[in-house]
């Protein structure tokens, strides 16, 4: 459900739930301070099934009937009626949070019997079953947004395996590859990623519900069983440790930070080959923006931003790990603030993912231009200097002898073209125009996990089966 936060909270010098051992509620300021719905609110269903799987844990300990726990449930599930979920919601300013809103709702419809829900909970252990149950989804949406993606870049170098382009190495012309292995290569570093996620979502579901706040209850609660009512694995080992571990969203932002690195590298490629001065390939009208002063614009947005908000997504982690750097073990009020950075990388990543996905699937590569730039001799030399060893030259001195030729040739103002009888008879080789075909440099890499077309088709099947292949 979206929201639209109150006005900042006046407690209103109401004195919250946990008010007893206090004459007054919190001062405005402070309160406005100490407020988290306006961005837990996310939580609320997360919060709403936590809450119904601890009050069957009350009632299985004997402290509720089964009729209080079918009351309970029943006003837990009913606090946000069949709201629909594009409904934008007014958040009440007097609660400081999703867990002290769904109790005081339950409280006011049932009184007393509401009053027993937070019975052997604390909101620390609550807070981060919700967290972990939210991020999860969120881990499978993600993953689901970078397969996309995947799947699409491995359609493109399908398509694009036999299509020569120069490789760069340092942006200088190295030696000529295909688009199809560059997209390939980019596909392989996405498929670790999914995998990365594959293995955090396994860390990650472990329950900490009936940690309480710091060392369980004397209520004879079953963690184990809250565990499986919830969907988690299994349950915590060690209660201080359940409220205090922030490693999985720690995590969640390490594996984020790679994969917006990984988008930001492909963004850059594809922002370059899209550079009119290289002409390799042209961005979709829908994935490119226009200037608001230069009539001739069509500008590569989509691929920038996508490359910009790596940056964004590393200061997420690095946001949570400094508020976690030092923090003594417990709860401590600066673990509110885990919440917002990890909640701005997935809304990031969910922006990014499809865009990106989109502009790949829709761009335009220019085969003609990449061939005429794969025309440059410098491509090759690398390839004569492989010939000469296959003829037995030491790669030291055949590498040596094209740098010499290269030299002599450019000082010459000519180039391997020019080159029939003189001076190349000397290496044993064919006239040197016969070299220059980008097509037959291709293939000659013909190595497993190489650029020659064969073997590119052989890396976009390895692509596509272990995309679509669970990891566990
Ligand atoms: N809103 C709090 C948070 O996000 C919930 C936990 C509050 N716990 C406490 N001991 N004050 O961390």
């Amino acid at each position: 459900m979206s929201s639209a936060a109150g006005d900042a909270g006046d407690g209103g010098g109401l004195k919250p739930l946990w008010g007893g051992r206090f004459s007054k509620g919190p001062a405005g300021e402070a309160h406005a301070l100490g407020v988290s719905l306006h961005f837990d609110v996310r939580f609320a269903s997360e919060d709403i099934e936590a809450s119904v799987a601890h009050v069957h844990a009350l009632q299985d300990a004997g402290l509720l009937t089964a009729g209080e726990t079918e009351s309970l449930v029943e006003a837990l599930r009913g606090i946000w009626g069949e709201e629909d979920d594009d409904i934008v919601v007014e958040l009440p300013v007097q609660d400081e949070d999703i867990h002290m809103l769904h109790e005081r709702k339950v409280t006011e419809a049932l009184g007393d019997l509401g009053a027993k829900l937070h019975a052997g909970r604390s909101r620390n252990d609550l807070v981060v079953t919700d967290f972990r149950l939210w991020l999860l989804a969120e881990g499978v949406a993600i993953a689901e947004d970078a397969a996309d993606l995947v799947r699409t870049l491995a359609r493109r170098s399908r398509e694009t395996a036999d299509m020569v382009m120069p490789g760069f190495t340092h942006n200088r012309p190295a030696q000529v590859v295909t688009v199809g292995y560059v997209l390939a290569a980019h596909a392989f570093a996405l498929l670790r990623d999914l995998e990365r996620l594959d293995q955090w979502s396994a860390r990650t579901s472990v329950s900490p519900l009936g940690a309480g706040a710091i060392a369980t209850s004397t209520l004879g609660l079953d963690p184990a069983k809250t565990a499986e009512r919830l969907g988690f694995v299994r349950p915590f080992d060690n209660a201080l440790d359940a409220i205090a571990d922030r490693d999985f969203a720690l995590e969640f932002l390490s594996v984020c930070s790679i994969l917006a690195l990984h988008l930001s590298r492909l963004a850059a490629d594809v922002a370059r080959w899209s550079e009119p001065a290289l002409g390799f390939a042209h961005l979709d009208d829908a994935y490119s923006t226009g200037s608001s002063m230069m009539p001739q614009k069509r500008n590569p947005d989509v691929a920038e931003l996508a490359r910009g908000k790596a940056g964004r997504i590393a200061g997420d982690l690095v946001t949570l790990t400094t508020i976690l750097a030092g923090l003594p073990l417990g709860y401590h009020r600066d673990l509110q603030e885990d919440k917002e950075p990890v909640f701005d990388a997935a809304e990031t990543l969910e922006l990014v993912l499809p865009a990106l996905s989109g502009c790949i699937g829709t761009l335009r590569f220019d085969a003609g231009s990449m061939r005429a730039a794969s025309m440059d001799e410098g491509l090759y030399a690398t390839d004569i200097a492989e010939a000469l060893v296959i003829a037995g030259v030491p790669f030291r001195e055949a590498h040596r002898a094209t740098g010499e030729l290269l030299k002599s040739l450019a000082e010459e103002g000519r180039g391997l073209r020019d080159l029939h009888d003189d001076g190349w008879s000397a290496f044993g080789l064919k006239d040197g125009a016969s070299l220059l075909d980008p097509d037959a440099s291709v293939r000659a890499r013909n190595m497993p996990g190489g650029p020659a077309p064969d073997r590119v088709r052989e890396q976009c099947d390895a692509i596509e089966t272990a995309v679509d292949t669970p990891w566990s």
